[in-house]
């Protein structure tokens, strides 16, 4: 017992002195603290930069709406390093703070809609999908989530009269289910010009969810050059039930895709642009008593995004949508087609 606890504290010594290691490397080098980059931070030397870059953390702002803990374990770093770095990138930026509503509403003002082409649909939706919001399509497996992205992907480009953005749209597929010969169909279909419609569309195809955050994060440049108006991930939460299936693994993941999630939203706050994610629910036998609309991402696909709609396959071409906890809209239904020509009524 005495010896046990003897190994299991001198484990804990050597775990607390590698963890010391490897906070003095992260801060070799560090400078005074002046400037705004990540390098500049008091504690964070150009080792530390670098990690903190690969883990996604490549400015200060996302250094500073960091949970401590989340930048500890992705930095094999101490709580206590991690929360010193968090707070002087605090005190560097404007963290954004309060706002009168009437600027909020202001800045609702210039949300932008993408029709979805069905009428009904659009109607559910107030008119379409909305920019600086995250729309999320989840549903079982053919309930038409991808169709109706592909949909979106050529009606985001069509002109403000005729229910668009006049804007490019970026893909990451994540199942291997882009096709670019259906979107072709359905532009060909609409009288559009389809070589400029696949023109303007930015695939992506991620291999596993590091790749896929990895994608994202690399598009900025792409969304500003370009004029995306519209993100679509297909699926959102594929690679990350795939990679991690571990016990206990369900942590990370959940904090992974609440990250992949923010910065969704922090791109479609920042450009102005839609984001529509699908999410694939596995067909439960319990759904037929229980509540058939929990999915599978858990709480944070839940809590993080705008809008859920929950599609379901009904008789031939028929799909049902239905709207679920939106913080603006009524909850109801649409039923709307999905035919060779692509969403229609
Ligand atoms: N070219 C097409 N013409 C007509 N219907 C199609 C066509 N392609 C796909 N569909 C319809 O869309 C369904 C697949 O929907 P999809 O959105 O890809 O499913 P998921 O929800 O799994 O992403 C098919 O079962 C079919 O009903
Ligand atoms: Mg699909």
């Amino acid at each position: 017992m005495a010896i046990d606890f003897l190994h299991q504290q001198k484990g804990d010594d050597m775990a607390y002195q590698k963890k010391q290691k490897d906070d003095e490397e992260f801060s070799a080098g560090a400078k005074a603290g002046e400037g705004m980059t990540v390098e500049d931070l008091p504690g964070v030397g150009p080792k530390g930069a670098q990690k903190l870059k690969q883990a996604g953390y490549e400015d200060l702002m996302s250094i500073a709406t960091a949970s401590a803990g989340t930048l500890a374990s992705v930095c094999e770093i101490g709580i206590p390093t991690a929360e010193k770095i968090i707070n002087a990138a605090r005190d560097k930026v404007d963290i954004g703070g309060y706002k009168t509503a009437d600027l909020v509403l202001e800045k609702r003002k210039d949300i932008g809609k993408i029709t979805t082409g069905s009428k009904s649909l659009d109607a559910l939706l107030r008119g379409g999908l909305e920019t600086q919001s995250i729309t999320e399509g989840y549903g079982a497996f053919s309930s038409g989530k991808s169709q109706l992205g592909f949909q979106l992907s050529i009606n985001v480009q069509l002109p403000k009269e005729k229910g668009g953005l006049n804007g490019k749209c970026l893909f990451i597929d994540c199942e291997a289910t882009f096709r670019p010969e259906r979107i072709q169909q359905m532009a060909e279909a609409a009288g559009l010009d389809a070589k400029k419609i696949l023109k303007n569309i930015f695939v992506g195809k991620a291999y596993n969810s590091d790749h896929q955050v990895l994608l994202l994060e690399k598009s900025k440049d792409l969304i500003k050059e370009q004029g995306i108006k519209l993100i679509i991930i297909d699926s959102l939460t594929a690679h990350f039930r795939a990679d991690y299936t571990g016990r206990g693994e369900l942590n990370p993941r959940q904090q992974k895709l609440n990250k992949f999630i923010h910065k969704l939203q922090n791109f479609a706050d920042t450009y102005n642009l839609a984001v529509y994610v699908t999410n694939q629910v596995m067909a439960r036998p319990d759904i037929m008593f229980g509540d058939p609309t929990t999915h599978v991402g858990g709480h944070v696909v839940g809590h993080g995004t705008g809008v859920r709609l929950y599609l379901r396959k009904s008789k031939q071409t028929l799909r049902i949508a239905r709207l679920i906890d939106s913080p603006h809209l009524p909850e109801g239904e649409a039923v709307f087609k999905v035919t060779e020509k692509g969403i229609e009524d």
